[in-house]
């Protein structure tokens, strides 16, 4: 059996045409209704089929009653596909990944990309949101050095694994050039993403260095490098320059997208393996389609990558609101892979585990806005028309579960090419 006839899309269809068939069989025994047996057996449904067929079409004036199908949702693609422009190779992934773990990157040396976007915690790291400049230590021990003039990152960490997946859609061609990055949808495609973190504040950059001048600063730095250089200019080769911002993008890009699982056990059951589901988990989908939390998290990431507002309240490591970008406290649907490893929850990082997300959609579903800084009317009518039942939390988050897969590359390199401390102050 594939996995789609499972969960069948109208059973009332179904009735009706079952019904039709004895219909057909049994011609003789439909019209002696002196036999009440016959009656119950044949006529009933006979006719619950053909009534029910009758309320389909006066559903359908209905626009909003949709229920999504698990062909809405999808299996990750087992290839990655890169930009035209960026074609990946070994050298260039070993030196993006080189790139990835050196402080080299940030104003003062002491930040890398990983560390915020860490291999034990899903290329993430589980802080509300993140300490970058001037931070020490790892994990929950994280902390600012004292004195600290430098914020919190503004929003939780995204993780990087299998954002070379971003904004994929069934059925579509994927475009890796225009792929959705960040909780805003600010910038477009790994590349461009790449260079942002190095010039902003309290990510990498710090205050010794401006905005303006940090990426150039970086880019000599390497270039000063002799290791740096020559495998830039192996890489890059026929380029007269090939220690530059874009070549930079272009290197860590490629080593993101080798940072891809795609093998969880909903997978496996998307791709036909029908037993790869116990009952209960496929409960839970049944229920988290019928809840309707397809309607934004849907296709093979299990995200729309839409903004929606749904009153998430703010991080309390800042004092300034944040309103997105557009000012209507609207954030990225983010995927629903690897949920295990990526806690606490939501652009702010303030719902703590599984259970309470659920409980945040009860919240809303029933009214509540627990951001009061958002307005009734900005609330997405998607997540508040949910009818969000509490008896079915935990089966929703059985389902949940199965979108884990723990199996991806957690290398580490042993030393960075600027002798300093690989993934920055963080033992
Ligand atoms: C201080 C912590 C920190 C550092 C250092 C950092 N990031 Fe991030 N990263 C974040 C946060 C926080 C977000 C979400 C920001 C937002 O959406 O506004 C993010 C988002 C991203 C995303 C987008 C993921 C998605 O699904 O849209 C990518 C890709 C990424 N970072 C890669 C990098 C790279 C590459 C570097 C190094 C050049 C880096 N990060 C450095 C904290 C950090
Ligand atoms: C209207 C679109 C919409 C619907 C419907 C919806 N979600 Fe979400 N979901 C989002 C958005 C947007 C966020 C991030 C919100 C934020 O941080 O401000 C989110 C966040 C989440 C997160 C946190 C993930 C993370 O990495 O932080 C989980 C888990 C989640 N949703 C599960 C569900 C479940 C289960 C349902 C159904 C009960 C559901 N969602 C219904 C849009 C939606």
């Amino acid at each position: 059996m594939t996995p789609h006839s499972e969960i069948p899309n109208n059973p009332k269809r179904e009735v009706y045409a079952v019904s039709f068939i004895l219909f057909l069989k049994f011609p003789t025994q439909f019209f002696p209704v002196k036999n009440s047996f016959y009656f119950k057996l044949i006529i009933l449904p006979f006719l619950w089929g053909f009534l029910s067929c009758q309320n389909d079409h006066r559903e359908k004036r209905k626009p909003e009653k949709v229920v999504e199908t698990l062909a809405d949702l999808g299996a990750l693609p087992l290839e990655v596909i890169h930009p035209a422009d960026n074609p990946p190779n070994a050298e260039k992934i070993a030196l993006g990944r080189l790139l990835f773990y050196d402080p080299i990157l940030s104003g003062n040396k002491d930040v890398a990309c990983a560390t915020c976007h860490q291999p034990e915690f899903n290329y993430a790291e589980f802080m509300e949101t993140s300490i970058g400049v001037n931070g020490m230590g790892n994990g929950s021990k994280r902390h600012f050095l004292i004195p600290n003039d430098i914020p919190f990152t503004k929003r939780n960490s995204q993780s990087v694994l299998n954002t070379a997946f971003n904004g994929i859609k069934n059925h579509e061609p994927y475009r890796a050039e225009s792929a959705p990055m960040f909780w805003d949808l600010r910038a477009k495609g790994l590349e461009e993403q790449a260079l942002l973190p190095i010039a902003t504040l309290e990510e990498m950059r710090g205050n010794s260095v401006t905005e303006e001048n940090i990426l150039a600063e970086v880019v000599e730095r390497i270039r000063n490098i002799p290791e740096y250089y020559q495998r830039f200019a192996a890489v890059f080769a026929g380029d007269p320059n090939p220690v530059n911002e874009k070549n930079l993008g272009k290197a860590i890009a490629s080593y993101e997208r080798t940072l891809i699982a795609t093998n969880s056990r909903f997978d496996q059951y998307m791709r036909g393996d029908s037993n790869a589901l116990s009952l209960s988990e496929k409960d839970g989908l049944r229920l988290f389609l019928k809840t309707g939390c397809a309607k934004c998290h849907n296709g093979p990431m299990l995200s729309d990558y839409k903004l929606h507002t749904l009153g998430v309240p703010d991080s309390k490591n800042r004092e300034d609101s944040d309103a997105g970008i557009n000012g209507a406290y609207a954030f990225r649907t983010p995927s629903l892979r690897n949920l295990r490893y990526t806690a606490p929850y939501m652009h702010s990082g303030r719902i703590a585990n599984l259970e309470q997300v659920l409980q945040f959609y009860e919240d809303i579903s029933g009214g509540k806005i627990p951001n009061p800084k958002v307005k009734p009317e900005q609330m997405d009518t998607l997540a508040t028309q949910m009818n969000v039942n509490f008896k079915d939390i935990s089966r929703i988050v059985q389902f949940l579960n199965t979108l884990n897969d723990d199996d991806f590359d957690k290398s580490v390199p042993e030393r960075v090419p600027s002798g300093l401390k690989v993934k920055g102050n963080v033992e």
